[in-house]
């Protein structure tokens, strides 16, 4: 997830670029760059890795007389392809210095694109996917049916681009017009008073103009200071919406929300789709930074994933994908207690660290107590070019973009959905799943993300729920097999959000003692295993259910649509879409999140900031 923003107008671009990226500094911090048309046929760019300040120093450095000029556009990155260096930040442009891009999204099919422009002799300066784009608008605009002509070949490009994209390209040649595309991922027009803009959301141009266009799926928008074309990929004109922002500046960073979290919850199934997206290409899973040859999988006897908080818990979940699905033994240990009990470890053991921040201490010392052990280390990361990832022999980018909201939501989403790929990627490995098994894994995996948005649009009957039961002081969470996991989820969520102890149980543990403390009114959420799934799972749930109930527990449970048999049992029953058993999580997981950050709202706490917790705990 980045942020960008386009300006055509009567002020100098400069300025309006660079507090637009102030503001959306919230959709990544990695790098951030500006491109200015200086109306004479210059095009100057100006990038740095790191924070905004960095931009502005280089800028004061150079002197900002070549950026002045009416037309510009920037970019604040969260890194996917790439890490997070001055050459990798956006804008590129081409080898002519004519034409720069700044995007947000993942060009699938960059791959190819790229050897055919370096086949081409076209010297590419980044890592990027993002690059290749400007040179193939470069490529189109010197040569062939459109020539000369930059709307042309800027729509000629964008139909041979796969994946999520939102682009937006300037052209030294044109100085008084900006380009832009989405597919899969947000752009809105901001229209003024002879002057124009574009951004990844409101945030970028609030502070200038409240209407606003929405533009639909493959759609571009061509903007002057005075003028907004919006046509199809094909060239052929099409509608944008018109609407009125009513939001505030901090309304409009939070989408809306009195909290980043609740904007987060809803961001879940973009974080997940983004998370799939390329990592299954020619009938195979691929890894980012594969540094680990299918044969070192198959030669692996053992894994251990480690992992703190929510980041373990969704390690749990992973265990039951990759036992299942690869035949390997999995160990999920918290990382803080790791290295201390002396694992056995060699170099047929995988070790999976599991951590959004990418700087864990904790995550960071047993990774490099499992390298001591010549152990080999995969990390599941959020944040490209973290310490763990750096350190790893091979790395699986969450693509969730930054999480505001200290109690992780959609990186614990994105981690679950990466750990199947790193289930499917053994299994595929090791030939224990055959590519067409493999295959219709990932195609129920890929069908998720409709199902979480389909889950977050019924949260009100949650949130009343919530309401409810914000004066409690204790609700336990029982859950079985993959639903166990959750159960902890859940229970974490609300201890530390609404700082109610809460408790997370494996439902059979009930009867070895935690079932002494049901008592009257005692609400008790229960994760119900699919009916599809192990009957004897389901049907033992029920009995637990029946076990509370009959101890006077308010029975809350989660269960999929149409499992008729647990309505009697459930006080309050919260349904869920049907999916495969081991992907029931990615549902499940939805309304605990909703109902813990509910119940702290009801309490008068700050969501994005719950007492005592850091983002990232970087000691030990
Ligand atoms: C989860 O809501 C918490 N914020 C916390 O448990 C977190 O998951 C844990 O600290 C691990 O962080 P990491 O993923 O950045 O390593």
């Amino acid at each position: 997830m980045c942020g960008i923003v386009g300006y055509v107008g009567h002020r100098q671009a400069l300025d309006v670029v660079v507090e637009a990226l102030r503001r959306m500094e919230y959709r990544g911090y990695d790098s951030s760059g500006v491109a200015v048309l200086d109306g004479s046929g210059g095009l100057a760019i100006e990038k740095r890795a790191g924070r905004l300040a960095n931009l502005e120093a280089a800028l004061d450095e150079d002197g900002r007389d070549s950026f002045k000029g009416t037309a510009g556009m920037g970019h604040t990155r969260w890194a996917t392809h790439g890490r997070p260096t001055d050459r990798n930040a956006h804008p590129h442009r081409d080898v002519e210095q004519r034409i720069a891009v700044v995007h947000n999204g993942i060009i699938e099919n960059f791959g190819p694109l790229r050897a055919e422009l370096e086949d081409a002799g076209v010297d590419l300066l980044s890592d990027t996917d993002t690059e290749v784009t400007v040179h193939l608008v470069a490529r189109a605009y010197a040569e062939g049916d459109t020539a000369g002509d930059f709307e042309a070949s800027a729509l000629k490009v964008l139909r041979r681009l796969e994946g999520a994209f939102t682009l937006l390209f300037t052209h030294a040649d044109h100085p008084g017009t900006i380009i832009a595309a989405r597919r899969s991922t947000p752009l809105v027009v901001g229209v003024g008073t002879d002057e124009m803009f574009l951004g990844s959301d409101v945030a970028a141009f609030i502070e200038h103009t409240r209407e606003a266009i929405e533009l639909g799926q493959d759609n571009v928008v061509i903007i002057t200071a005075d003028d907004y074309r919006i046509l199809d990929f094909d060239g052929e004109p099409v509608e944008g919406r018109p609407f009125h922002i009513d939001w505030d500046l901090e309304a409009a960073e939070k989408g809306g929300h009195d909290f980043f979290m609740l904007k987060e919850i809803e961001e879940q199934p973009l974080a997940v789709a983004d998370t799939l997206r390329g990592h299954f290409t020619n009938g195979r899973i691929v890894l980012d930074e594969q540094r680990l040859t299918d044969q070192d999988l198959r030669d692996i006897d053992k894994v251990f994933v480690v992992a703190c908080g929510s980041a373990y818990h969704s390690g749990l979940v992973a265990k039951y994908a990759i036992e299942h699905w690869a035949r390997l033994p999995v160990e999920v240990e918290l990382a803080s207690e790791f290295r201390y009990r002396d694992p056995v470890l060699d170099r047929s053991t995988l070790v999976v660290a599991i951590s959004q921040s990418g700087e864990t201490a904790d995550t960071l010392e047993a990774v490099r107590h499992a390298r001591e052990q010549k152990a080999r280390v995969l990390a599941v990361c959020n944040t490209n070019g973290s310490q763990i990832p750096r350190e790893s022999d091979a790395v699986l980018y969450t693509r969730a973009g930054p999480e505001i909201g200290v109690a992780s939501t959609k990186a614990f989403l994105a981690q679950v959905a990466a750990n199947y790929l790193v289930g499917l990627a053994l299994a595929q490995a090791r030939g224990t799943k055959y590519p067409d098994e493999v295959a219709r894994e990932f195609a129920e995996l890929a069908a998720m993300p409709e199902l979480i948005e389909k889950l977050i649009g019924r949260a009100e009957s949650v949130r009343e729920l919530a309401r409810d039961m914000a004066s409690k002081s204790t609700i336990l969470f029982l859950g079985r097999h993959v639903g166990y996991p959750v159960a902890l989820e859940g229970a974490l969520k609300l201890k530390e959000l609404a700082y109610i102890h809460a408790e997370g149980f494996a439902a059979g543990e009930l009867k070895h003692g935690p079932i002494a403390l049901i008592e009257d009114e005692l609400p008790v959420i229960v994760v119900m295993p699919s009916p599809k799934g192990r009957a004897v799972l389901h049907s033992k749930m029920l009995s637990n259910i029946r076990e509370i109930q009959a101890r006077g527990a308010r029975t809350i449970v989660i269960a999929e649509e149409g499992d008729e048999t647990v309505k009697p049992f459930a006080d309050h029953l919260i349904e869920i879409p049907a999916s495969p058993t081991l992907l029931q999580p990615l549902l499940s997981t939805v309304p605990l999140q909703i109902f813990a950050a509910q119940v702290a709202q009801t309490r008068g706490y700050d969501v994005d900031k719950p007492r005592n917790l850091a983002k990232s705990v970087t000691v030990e």
